[in-house]
């Protein structure tokens, strides 16, 4: 009786939600927390908040933290100005507001409609996901592409309009800038703090390296520098620019320098008109300090500078391939839709919202031989955790980010995990365990040769063996399980010593606290010793093999007289405590191996209890508190075995994420009662969001009666399933109550 009430409420809470969040334009799928602009690394990393709603142009674009991204634009149609990007205010003229018609994401565009008076702006933000292409991957630079199209079947001139500020190089506006503008078949402008800090962090900016702002220059291209409201008042006041430049280097806040560029689009009709393309990029040399052996130190360089030697050759290759990029972003596009609408378009949406994020937390990186020449062969990716910490390469934020990367292209996450094994296999890191990060904060890789990184010794040994099995088997290539058998091993034999009783410890979920006898850790260090039974038998190793899977099997024995609840009905949060229990999402990880390692009754039994614990927004981490983990709702609906609570639990993610409670780039983690945020923003961890598309789903396309279901449906849940359908009848008449309010 309790069980069918809380849907209910959950229902009603959902619908309340998406009311709150309905906007004035047409949102396709669904208006997000942060609509992604220009996402490829964590230093270019523009959003554009929306909480309730906001247009391109009634916020600034921001930066993941949220502190403001100056970038502006203007359209003039016939003489009148509107403003269609930021929020510019410039004293003594006057621009109108552009009206927003729409806004679309892709897994690569957001796209949005403006109309400007009688012409339609469209101003689609194009950050390419190019997994198969490390040049491409690699290039810090996002698309911003205008086209215009009259309205009212009339003929319009029309002039547009864009710059950025300063606020795009540092996390400190008080330090000195300066830039320069560089004028040839392109037009950049390039600006750099003045003071370079290699390698070094304010308030989550890198204080090293250039923004670059550039467009193809034609005859009806001009550009300018100088202070915001000068160069902006320049534009509304007359459709064109100086083609000057402000020498008076100063701090990015003291008369906001901007960078500027207007362009002539001629007569507009009702055929959309050329785009104009500007390119957006961070880029610095080198990006990332690395530990070798001896406690030496390798500055590492971004990949794509073993193609090009100088920005300007990038930044011209990065608009030369424009079109390239658009039928690429629209093939990669179609291609996730097409695969995640399989589960359901409510899944779309969220793998869609995802991608740019889990890509835009990496970066990858080569090294140069004792010549100065670079060596292609020595690939590193690198991740920052973001938001919870800056982590670099966290092995537990790769593994649940894990799905992304088997779904785009296993190789990158090999790259990712190298860097982890070839630091362990120098012998400077001194404990029997995984370590759990390459360094403290981001872009230093330093590694942790003291041994005082965060201690998760069990959840991180797991996933490096579970991790690197995946790999193995969707790539086929051996390289990381011949080079690196030995750390693999010695993970192995601590995980046999301390997994079926997995001392006082933090997992992953560190924000909920550490805890003895964790049933989810123990999942997890079962599923790491079966995997390296597999491993061993890949390479020949029989012996390891065949007693690897002996000692897991007889573990999964032991570990359910120890795990489930007294009354049968669950697995506990830890051994013992019968009134406990949690997201046994580790489960994952026996289906995504195919290891098999967990009864089939198991996935049943959890899938039941899933089912009577439903919050309004989806299952709760454990019980020690209410919130939950967005990705860990996605890998719990990937071992579900019954398509009701699968597609319960994708719905409830997506009405949390369509909610608009949260106006920060896609948080994680979450709360279950009401669809609230709770700390997390931007982490590459909503990779996992993609778990749905990495594992053989027994479930097909969401059928809540096909046979499976019907199947799996033990009798202790039915009286559920008979709550949902009598609730699914009463749908319409709240629909109707939501519509008096
Ligand atoms: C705006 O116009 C007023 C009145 O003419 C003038 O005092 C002020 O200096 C102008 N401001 C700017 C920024 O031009
Ligand atoms: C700007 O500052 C950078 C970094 O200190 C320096 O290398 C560059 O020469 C300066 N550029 C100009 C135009 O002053
Ligand atoms: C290039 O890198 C690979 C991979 O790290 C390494 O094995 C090789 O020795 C390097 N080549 C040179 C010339 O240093
Ligand atoms: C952990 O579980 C084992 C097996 O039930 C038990 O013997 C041990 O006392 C538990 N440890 C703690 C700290 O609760
Ligand atoms: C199996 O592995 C365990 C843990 O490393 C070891 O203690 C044991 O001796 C091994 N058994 C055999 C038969 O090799
Ligand atoms: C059992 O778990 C519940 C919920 O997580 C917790 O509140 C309680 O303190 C635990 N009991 C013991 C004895 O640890
Ligand atoms: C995964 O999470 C997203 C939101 O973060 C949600 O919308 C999506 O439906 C979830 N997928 C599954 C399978 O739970
Ligand atoms: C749902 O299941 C029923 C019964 O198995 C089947 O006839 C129907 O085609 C399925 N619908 C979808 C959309 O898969």
């Amino acid at each position: 009786m309790f069980v069918p009430y809380l849907f209910l409420l959950a229902s009603v809470l959902s619908i309340a939600g998406s009311a709150l969040g309905a906007v004035s334009w047409t949102a396709t799928p669904f208006n997000p927390p942060s609509v992604p602009l220009a996402v490829r690394s964590p230093y270019l990393s523009a959003w554009l908040a929306q909480g309730g709603g906001a247009a391109l142009n009634d916020v600034w674009p921001s930066f993941w933290t949220g502190t403001t991204l100056g970038w502006a634009g203007y359209v003039r149609v016939d003489n009148v100005v509107y403003n269609f990007l930021g929020t510019p205010s410039v004293p003594n003229t006057s621009a109108q507001k552009a009206v927003q018609q729409s806004l679309k994401f892709t897994s690569t565009q957001s796209i949005f409609v403006m109309k400007a008076g009688p012409v339609d702006l469209t101003a689609t933000f194009i950050s390419p996901v190019e997994p198969d292409d490390l040049v491409r991957q690699s290039l810090p630079f996002a698309y911003l592409s205008l086209t215009a199209q009259s309205n009212d079947g009339g003929s319009h001139s029309v002039q547009v309009y864009t710059d950025i500020s300063a606020e795009w190089i540092t996390g400190d506006n008080s330090l000195t800038a300066n830039w320069s503008t560089t004028v040839g078949d392109i037009i950049t402008h390039q600006v750099q703090l003045e003071n370079q800090q290699l390698f070094t962090e304010v308030s989550d900016h890198i204080q090293q390296g250039s923004a670059f702002y550039s467009l193809a220059k034609t005859s009806g291209t001009t550009f300018q520098t100088g202070q915001d409201i000068v160069v902006r008042a320049q534009f509304i006041d007359n459709g064109v620019l100086l083609n000057s430049q402000d020498s008076n280097f100063r701090a990015v806040e003291d008369d906001w320098p901007v960078f500027a560029f207007a362009q002539d689009l001629g007569t507009v009709t009702s055929t959309s008109s050329q785009p104009v393309v500007f390119s957006v990029g961070h880029m610095r040399d080198p990006a990332v300090e690395y530990i070798i052996a001896n406690d030496q130190t390798q500055p590492r360089n971004s990949f794509f500078l073993s193609e090009f030697s100088t920005p300007s050759d990038a930044i011209s290759f990065f608009l030369g391939d424009f079109q390239n990029a658009m039928t690429s972003a629209n093939s990669f596009d179609s291609k996730v839709n097409s695969d995640a609408s399989k589960i359901s378009s409510d899944y779309a949406s969220i793998v869609e919202l995802s991608i740019r994020q889990v890509l835009g937390a990496t970066e990858i990186t080569v090294s140069k031989n004792a010549d100065g020449s670079f060596n292609t062969s020595d690939v590193l990716m690198f991740m920052k955790e973001i938001s919870s910490d800056g982590n670099v390469n966290t092995v537990d934020v790769i593994m649940p980010s894990w799905p992304a990367f088997l779904y785009t292209n296993p190789k990158l996450g090999r790259f990712l995990l190298e860097g982890l094994f070839r630091y362990q296999a120098t012998g400077q890191y001194p404990n029997k365990w995984s370590v759990h990060d390459l360094g403290a904060s981001y872009p230093r890789a330093l590694g942790h040769n003291d041994g005082n990184d965060e201690p998760m010794p069990v959840e991180e040994s797991g996933n490096m063996l579970i991790m690197t099995l995946s790999y193995t088997q969707a790539s086929g290539d051996n390289f990381l399980i011949t080079n690196y058998f030995d750390l693999l091993d010695q993970w192995t034999q601590f995980l046999i010593a301390d997994s079926l009783i997995p001392a006082n410890q933090i997992s992953t979920d560190d924000f909920a606290g550490s805890l003895a006898n964790q049933t989810n850790l123990a999942i997890k260090g079962i599923v790491g010793i079966k995997a390296m039974s597999v491993i061993a038998g890949m390479v020949g190793d029989t012996a390891r093999e065949s007693n690897y899977s002996s000692i897991a099997a007889s573990y999964v024995t032991q570990f359910q007289g120890f795990a489930l609840s007294s009354t049968g009905k669950h697995l506990t949060l830890s051994y013992g405590n019968d009134s406990s229990w949690g997201l046994s999402y580790n489960m994952f990880a026996d289906k995504l191996l195919k290891t098999n390692v967990f009864p089939q009754s198991l996935f049943d039994l959890q899938t039941s209890w899933y089912k009577t614990v439903f919050n309004a927004f989806g299952v709760p981490l454990d019980t020690r508190h209410t919130y939950t983990k967005s990705d860990w709702e996605n890998w719990t609906a990937a071992l579900v075995t019954d398509a009701t609570v699968r597609d319960m639990l994708v719905s409830a993610v997506r009405n949390y994420a369509a909610d608009g409670l949260s106006s920060a780039p896609l948080g994680d983690w979450y709360e279950t009662t009401n669809g609230g945020p709770e700390g997390f923003r931007a982490r590459p961890v909503v990779g996992g969001h993609l778990a749905l598309l990495v594992v053989d789903s027994q479930l097909d396309s969401s059928n809540t009666t096909d046979t499976q279901t019907e199947k799996h449906n033990a009798a202790s849940s039915s009286k559920m399933q008979d709550s949902i359908f009598s609730f699914v009848g009463v749908l319409p008449a709240l629909a109707s109550f939501f519509a008096l309010l």
